[in-house]
C-alpha cells in the first residue's frame, strides 16, 4: 500500500550535521522517493498547528522553543508503508529506549531533541503534510 508521510529533521540533526545520514536511510529503502524537501526555521504559527495535540502538556513549551531554534528539513516522503516504516527507521519517543540501529537509538540522547519527526497514522500524515507543502496536491 503506496501512502505518504511527513518527515521533519528537527534543529538537532541539522545542527549536529546528520541530515545526510539521516535522508540516506529513508532513501535506501525498497522503493521510498522524496516527493518534497524544505529547509526553514518554523515559526510558532506553524508549530502550533503541527504540535496542536500536545497542547498543555509539561513540555510543550521548551518542545516549541527547541523546533524554533534553527532550521529543519521538512520532506514528504512517499512509497509502500512509509509511515509505519519511518517510525520504525526513527524508534520511540525516548531515544535511551530507542534500539541501536534506529535513528534516535543510534544519536539521540534526551527525549526533547530526538532528531526526527515522522506522521503516525494516514490522517496525521494528510493533515501534517498540509501544514507544511500546502501547495502539494
Ligand atoms: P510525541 O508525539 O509523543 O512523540 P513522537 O515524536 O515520537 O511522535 O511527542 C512529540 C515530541 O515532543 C517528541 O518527539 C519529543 C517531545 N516530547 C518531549 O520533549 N517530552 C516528552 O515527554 C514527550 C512525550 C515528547
Ligand atoms: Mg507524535
Amino acid at each position: 500500500m503506496s501512502q505518504r508521510t511527513l518527515v521533519l529533521l528537527k534543529p538537532d540533526a541539522v545542527r549536529r550535521g546528520l541530515v545526510g545520514e539521516i535522508i540516506g536511510r529513508i532513501e535506501r529503502k525498497a522503493g521510498w522517493t522524496i516527493g518534497a524537501l524544505e529547509l526553514r526555521t518554523l515559526d510558532r504559527a506553524t508549530l502550533e498547528q503541527h504540535y496542536a495535540e500536545h497542547v498543555g502538556r509539561d513540555f510543550y513549551e521548551p518542545l516549541m522553543g527547541f523546533m524554533s531554534s534553527g532550521p529543519v528539513v521538512a520532506m514528504v516522503v512517499e512509497g509502500e508503508r512509509v509511515i509505519e516504516g519511518v517510525r520504525a527507521l526513527a524508534g520511540p519517543t525516548d531515544p535511551i529506549s530507542a534500539a541501536p540501529g534506529s535513528i534516535r537509538g543510534d544519536f539521540g540522547t534526551i527525549t526533547r531533541e530526538n532528531l526526527i519527526h515522522a506522521s503516525d497514522s494516514e490522517e496525521s500524515a494528510e493533515r501534517e503534510i498540509k501544514i507544511f507543502f500546502p501547495g502539494l496536491v
